[in-house]
């Protein structure tokens, strides 16, 4: 007999085949490479080659350009962020033998720093194109650094509810957050979003610091005012036309961070790969050789820190080849310039489980100053940042693989009587402020809508328009911080009124100017000045230990050993 069975057509595909069309991962985009236009993560041929010349102390000569050449980054970087003394030998060392340093576990943090803060871009970039990913996190382990962990949240509301925002915040904190950050649907709001976040974030947890995410006046002003406790979204670009784009330059941005630092705020920049991309004006550089002109920009500026790793551009990085590697190695380089990194994991960017997560792993495994510079707080519905790559939906898949792989990732499992207590005060404590502003009532149902809420949806709806008349007066009337600590002492809440007056103190100290400095439960600034990361190998470093693997050892589903009816949770 001859066969007779068909051969495959075009049109026809297999089962297998139409189960993977159905994957979520093939919701994701992805794009082919385009070098010229700047679509290409860090392997360019029309990114510079490394070089540089110093006659009389000046960088007269910067990865290939003449002094006349430059552009404002160019000088920017040539005159404040290029350690001068060290440069001509620091770019003379061979890039392999830098990248060796960097993985080296008996080469110290600060040999490297040596090293690498006289560094040119291309040559920072011709170094960690030399690293696959799991080198990269070796020396992200090591050059961090603040020596433990942290991490940080989004609080924010689709309805812009402050009661909400209190609510989310305080469960945030009390589960291990040390910053959080809110920003706004309507712009006007932010007065009472602002506030709500800050009661919320000291009733959930004393020291967790609050930022709200604006246009900068208002932003510097609610900093000035004591009614947040640092800034992050001073947004930085790495090429000269997206910058005057945004009617900025490097000066002005330096500018802005002086009046920041003048009163004791921290602060630290946001770049991020993909902008200059996704702005339209890349000059076709790669994308990380545009940001690492960004984080050296940051460095020059004499800011703290950065927030990088792709940040709301990670949908153009993590589109072609190699994406996802080069926000790992953005991140390492904010590091190797001794920056505090806010390390992305934010924005979210596919539709994968697994995708997620593994875009996770850099910076989870290997720890970060900031390891989320915006795990939502809130569910993603509610995310006025666009939703970023974990919700609180996550919040006990995060737990399991921070026990999993003895991992500290920032957060704790928290017993549902303890997150309720303090949502419960958080929105009293908001509904006493209220009252004693005289700002639009919140009611009895409210706080207990905030009490067992999850999303928006199960609030009470608001009368906005009395809303924004209340947040304009709180910035007419001039409301400060210390008004705030005060009317919380006199309803009742003392102990939130501490809080937040020790977290107002630390802006008289300047201790949270120190790089990557966070407030610990007792109000001490811990930051590199006093928890240095002294990762020297295994053993080294910060451990997961002590009473903190304790703590972190319990899930909300626990079975006993010794009695394996009952759960220990
Ligand atoms: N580059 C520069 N700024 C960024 N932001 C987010 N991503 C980037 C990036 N890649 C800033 C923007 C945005 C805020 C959330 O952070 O200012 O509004
Ligand atoms: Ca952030």
């Amino acid at each position: 007999m001859t066969a007779t069975a068909p051969k495959p057509t075009a049109t026809k595909v297999s089962k297998r085949t139409e189960m993977l069309e159905s994957r979520p991962v093939n919701l994701d985009g992805f794009v082919e490479e385009w070098p010229e236009k700047g679509l290409v993560a860090m392997e360019s041929e029309y990114d510079p080659k490394p070089s540089i010349r110093v006659e009389d102390g000046v960088i007269v000569e910067l990865d290939g350009k003449a002094r006349a050449d430059f552009d404002f980054m160019d000088t920017f970087i040539a005159n404040h962020s290029i350690d001068v003394a060290s440069a001509v030998e620091a770019n003379a060392i061979p890039s392999d033998e830098i990248a060796r340093m960097l993985l080296d576990p008996r080469v110290s943090r600060a040999a490297v720093l040596e090293v690498t803060r006289g560094l040119t871009p291309a040559k920072l970039l011709d170094v960690v194109k030399l690293m696959n990913v799991v080198e990269i996190m070796m020396a992200m382990q090591k050059m961090r650094s603040r020596r433990t962990p942290a991490n940080q949240a989004h609080s924010t509301s689709a309805r812009d509810n402050p009661i909400q925002v209190a609510a989310d915040a305080a469960e945030a904190a009390l589960r291990g957050f040390a910053e959080l950050e809110t920003t706004l649907g309507v712009v006007r709001y932010a007065p009472l979003v602002a506030i709500a976040l800050q009661i919320g974030a000291q009733t959930g947890r004393g020291g967790v610091i609050t930022q709200c995410a604006l246009e900068e006046a208002t932003e510097l002003e609610l900093g000035m005012r004591g009614i947040t406790g640092y800034a992050e979204t001073i947004s930085v670009y790495g090429t000269e036309s997206v910058f005057v784009d945004g009617d900025d330059t490097p000066w002005s941005k330096a500018f802005l961070a002086s009046a920041y630092a003048s009163r004791g705020i921290k602060m630290r920049f946001t770049s991020g790969t993909g902008s200059e991309v996704q702005m339209g004006n890349a000059e076709g550089k790669s994308m990380l050789y545009l940001e690492i002109r960004c984080i050296l920009m940051a460095k020059g500026a004499g800011v703290q820190g950065l927030q990088n790793g792709s940040i709301s551009c990670i949908g153009v990085p993590g589109a072609v080849p190699g994406g996802i590697r080069a926000v790992a190695a953005e991140n390492l380089i904010a590091c190797m310039v001794d920056l505090e990194c806010a390390a992305g994991n934010d924005q979210s960017f596919s539709h994968s489980a697994m995708r997620r997560t593994s875009r996770l792993m850099p910076q989870m495994m290997s720890g970060q100053d900031l390891i989320c510079s915006g795990f939502s707080g809130v569910p993603n519905s509610d995310n006025m940042f666009a939703g970023s790559n974990l919700d609180v939906e996550d919040y006990d898949d995060w737990n399991t693989i921070q026990r999993d792989l003895q991992i500290d990732g920032g957060l704790r499992h928290v017993r549902e009587d303890e997150i309720l207590q303090v949502r419960n005060k958080a929105a009293r404590a908001l509904q006493a402020v209220f009252a004693e502003l005289d700002l639009p009532r919140i009611t009895d149902d409210e706080v207990e809508a905030g009490t067992y809420a999850n999303s928006s949806a199960d609030y009470p709806f608001r009368d906005v328009l009395e809303d924004l008349k209340g947040a304009q007066s709180v910035m007419d009337r001039g409301i400060t911080g210390l008004d705030l600590v005060r009317i919380l002492e006199r309803t009742g809440f003392a102990d939130v009124a501490d809080s937040y007056l020790q977290v107002l103190r630390q802006r008289v100290s300047g201790d949270l100017l120190q790089t990557a400095a966070i407030l610990t439960p007792d109000f001490v600034p811990l930051s590199a000045i006093n928890d240095a990361n002294d990762y020297a190998g295994p053993g080294t470093g910060y451990r997961l230990s002590g009473q903190r693997w304790e703590d972190l050892k319990r899930l909300r589903h626990v079975t006993s050993a010794s009695n394996p009816e009952t759960e220990v949770s």
